[in-house]
């Protein structure tokens, strides 16, 4: 069975459009979201301009600032402290990646803990280990969840392999497995018998960014797969999943498109909502 994350993304999105004009109507407010390019990359424009275009229809208001790809550290750090201290943003995000000479590091960590929609910081990444409830959580591992919970897909005592150890997706998709009560193995490019482990998995996600990295044989039968990769190639568009092959094994699966990548840009909607309801005590 298909994990549509294009529908659920759609369901989510709506929800959050009525609830914000729920809170309109009674507060007069609406919360505020900054986004930071640097740079011309191609790809990064395309997601920037998705996250404005979606703001506009759910209700967000949306501050976009375009900085040229050889402005310096301090004044991309000046623009983050402006949008730190500005009471119309609730949340902002700075797309990476950014140009060599700047310190990405440096710049999340610029980022006010309540601002922060993507998770990135240390802290938000503690607070998740923690179990908070209402903390920002990194936007694709959190996206995953809310589809395995839409489906009713149970991981308490499950066998749960994550492939790829980022700070953005493998990390924090540990901490929310471990959480679930799910018994959690981190694997990475470098991991001795990859196949025994994938094989053994109830739940596997796959993070490497290796075009059909995940074949027919490495998946137990029933296994519910999570594709994360997005990797363009000549002959187009894949997954880090050989998605023939393995929807035959899998009792679930997320296609590339339309799985996680829709649901990464809905939560971070729902992350600049949740800003939006902490800050403002709604
Ligand atoms: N570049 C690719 N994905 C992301 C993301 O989730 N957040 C930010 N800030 N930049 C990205």
């Amino acid at each position: 069975m298909i994990l549509d994350g294009k529908n659920i993304s759609s369901q989510i999105k709506e929800e959050l459009k009525k609830e914000l004009l729920d809170i309109k109507n009674k507060t007069g407010l609406v919360p505020g979201f900054a986004i930071i390019m640097v740079g011309e990359n191609p790809a990064s424009k395309i997601y920037v301009n998705s996250k404005i275009k979606g703001c506009k229809e759910i209700g967000i208001e949306c501050f976009p600032h375009f900085l040229p790809g050889d402005v310096s550290e301090e004044k991309l750090l000046e623009t983050i402290d402006e949008l730190n201290k500005d009471k119309k943003v609730d949340g902002m995000l700075v797309q990476l990646p950014l140009p060599k000479h700047i310190d990405e590091n440096k710049v999340i960590q610029k980022i006010a803990l309540e601002k922060d929609v993507d998770g990135f910081k240390p802290e938000n990444l503690g607070l998740l280990f923690l179990g908070n409830k209402t903390s920002l959580k990194p936007c694709t591992p959190l996206g995953i969840m809310e589809l395995l919970k839409k489906y009713s897909i149970e991981l308490q005592g499950k066998d749960a392999v994550i492939i790829g150890r980022s700070n953005i997706v493998g990390k924090p998709m540990a901490g929310f497995f471990i959480n679930a009560g799910a018994t959690v193995t981190v694997c990475n490019s470098k991991t001795k018998n990859l196949k025994e482990k994938t094989k053994n998995a109830d739940i596997l996600v796959v993070a490497i960014g290796v075009a059909k990295f995940i074949t027919e044989d490495m998946v137990k039968d029933g296994a519910v797969v999570i594709d994360v990769g997005i990797n363009r190639t000549e002959e187009g568009l894949f997954g880090d999943v050989e998605f023939e092959g393995v929807s035959k094994k899998a009792s679930y699966i997320t296609p590339v498109p339309g799985g996680v990548g829709p649901m990464t840009v809905a939560m971070l909607f729902h992350n600049t909502v949740q800003a939006f309801k902490n800050n403002r005590k709604i």
